[in-house]
């Protein structure tokens, strides 16, 4: 079978060299609408259902893995998607860099990297120190919506929240379903596939910015 070529889109994939202040997304998108990250966006499908159905919304995709953010510029690209933009890079030091504060809607993290080892679990990207710069780019009211298959990592995530409940800083609100789910399905995205057919549990975790 003929291998396709995978396309670069210049206005979608967005270079973290070419930002060297605060991200201005007015002029990313080219126009002034709600904005919503997600990190770890893998293949995009979660940002290409969401940016269908809510084409009044911005999206903003962040992964590390070359290889999946390329398949997702490229479809995104095939889709003519208007309303997403895509990067390359660490998502923890960019959004503490260059995302200014208050200027976010929703923050969406589907299946993060679990990092199981006892010793690894200083890199994953829910704790403490990463909910305190999410809470600060996210606009009043702001939402935080998350889901993993990782019961240890859920066990942690459920700690960071329920800390910042407690200071008063975020309340746990219903999960928001997103557009892409389909029947039986919490998510929708390639990794809740996958885990669902070697019949893993799905978590789910929604806070509000108070
Ligand atoms: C298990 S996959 C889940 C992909 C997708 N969200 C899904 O549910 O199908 C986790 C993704 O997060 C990306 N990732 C991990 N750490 C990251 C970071 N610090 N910044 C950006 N992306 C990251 C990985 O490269 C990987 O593609």
């Amino acid at each position: 079978m003929e291998k396709r070529t995978i396309k670069d889109y210049k206005k979608i994939s967005v270079k973290p060299e070419n930002i060297v202040e605060m991200v201005d997304f007015d002029i990313l998108f080219g126009r002034s609408a709600p904005v919503e990250i997600e990190v770890g966006s893998g293949k995009g499908t979660f940002l290409l259902e969401e940016a269908k159905a809510f084409s009044e919304k911005n999206f903003f995709g962040i992964e590390w893995a070359n290889k999946y953010y390329k398949l997702a510029v490229d479809r995104m690209g095939r889709w003519g998607m208007p309303n997403v933009r895509l990067m390359r890079t660490d998502a923890a030091s960019f959004i503490a860099e260059r995302i200014a504060d208050a200027s976010i809607s929703v923050f969406h993290l589907y299946f993060p990297d679990p990092w199981p080892k006892k010793r690894h679990n200083k890199r994953r990207f829910f704790c403490d120190k990463n909910l305190t710069q999410l809470l600060r780019i996210l606009t009043p009211d702001g939402i935080i919506n998350i889901a993993t298959d990782h019961a240890d990592y859920f066990e942690q995530m459920t700690e960071v929240a329920e800390r910042a409940v407690k200071q008063g800083l975020v309340k746990e609100i219903d999960f928001i379903r997103p557009a892409g789910a389909s029947d039986g399905e919490l998510v929708g995205t390639n990794y809740e596939r996958k885990y669902m057919k070697e019949g893993r549990k799905t978590y789910t975790l929604a806070l509000q910015k108070l």
